[in-house]
C-alpha cells in the first residue's frame, strides 16, 4: 500500500500563470540540495527529531526536507499552501515506513482538528507566513495538551547591526523574491509572547548562500499539560 497520500489542491495557483509558474519554479528551487546547510543542520535535526512521537504535524514541509530525519513509527502530515511541492514530497516519501497525508492550506488556518497532535515541526517558515501570531495560535490551538512546536528558523540579526541593517534594507526584495521571506523578523519574541507554558531554543549561526539569513534559532515550545 502506498505510504503517501495527497489531498487534491484546494488553493488553484492555475488560475493565476505567473503565480502558478513562480510557485513551480520556487517548488523545484525547494527540492534542490545546498550541502553547505544540510551538512551542518543534520546533527541539530538528528538530535531534535528523534524526541518525536505520535501523530506529528509539518507545517510548510516544502520539498520534504526533514522527512529522513523522522522517526519510524510516526504518522505524518504536513499542511504546504504550494501545491507544486506534492510531487517532490512524493519523491522523498518513497521507501519511509510511516504514512504521510499532503494536505493543502496554509499555518494561519490549518486543516486539522482542535488538540489532535503530538508535535508541530517547522523549518524555515515562520519568515514566509504572512501572519506568525495567527500560527503559533493555531499550532496551540492542535496541539494536545502538553504537545510540542519544533522549530529551526532563520531571524532578525541583533538590532543596530551592519547584517540587520541589510535585513532590514532587503526584506522587500526578499519578500518579493523569496517566496515571502522576510529576513529580520524577530520570530523568538513572538514566541515567547503566544502563550506556550515553555519556550527554549538556542542561538546559532548557519552556513546560508545568503548571510542574511544566518542567524537561526532551533528549540522547543511546549504547550500547558
Ligand atoms: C523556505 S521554504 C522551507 C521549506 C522546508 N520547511 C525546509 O526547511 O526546507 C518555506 C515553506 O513554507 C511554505 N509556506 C509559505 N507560506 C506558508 C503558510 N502561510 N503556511 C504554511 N506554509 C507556508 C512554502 O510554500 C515553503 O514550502
Amino acid at each position: 500500500m502506498a505510504n503517501f497520500t495527497f489531498q487534491p489542491t484546494l488553493i488553484d495557483y492555475t488560475q493565476q500563470r505567473s503565480a502558478g509558474l513562480y510557485k513551480r519554479f520556487f517548488a523545484w528551487m525547494m527540492a534542490q540540495n545546498v550541502p553547505q546547510y544540510e551538512a551542518f543542520m543534520e546533527p541539530h535535526k538528528r538530535s531534535l527529531f528523534s524526541q518525536l512521537h505520535g501523530t506529528v504535524l509539518e507545517i510548510g514541509p516544502g520539498a520534504g526536507v526533514n522527512l529522513p530525519f523522522y522517526p519510524a513509527d510516526i504518522h505524518w502530515i504536513g499542511i504546504e499552501p504550494n501545491p507544486h511541492m506534492a510531487p517532490y514530497l512524493e519523491q522523498k516519501a518513497a521507501g519511509l515506513a510511516f504514512q504521510l497525508e499532503l494536505r493543502i492550506g496554509t499555518a494561519e488556518q490549518l486543516p486539522v482538528a482542535d488538540a489532535s497532535v503530538d508535535a508541530v515541526v517547522s523549518t524555515l517558515v515562520l519568515c514566509s507566513v504572512e501572519d506568525v501570531a495567527a500560527t503559533l495560535q493555531e499550532v496551540l490551538r492542535v496541539l494536545k495538551p502538553g504537545g510540542r512546536f519544533y522549530f529551526i528558523e532563520h531571524v532578525a540579526a541583533p538590532q543596530q547591526t551592519r547584517l540587520r541593517t541589510a535585513q532590514d534594507w532587503l526584506s522587500p526584495v526578499s519578500q518579493a523574491l523569496g517566496d515571502g521571506c522576510r529576513p529580520n523578523r524577530e520570530t523568538w519574541t513572538l514566541l515567547e509572547q503566544a502563550g506556550f507554558e515553555r519556550v527554549e531554543y538556542d542561538r546559532l549561526q548557519a552556513p546560508m548562500p545568503l548571510p542574511l539569513a544566518s542567524p537561526h534559532i532551533i528549540g522547543i515550545a511546549q504547550k500547558a499539560a
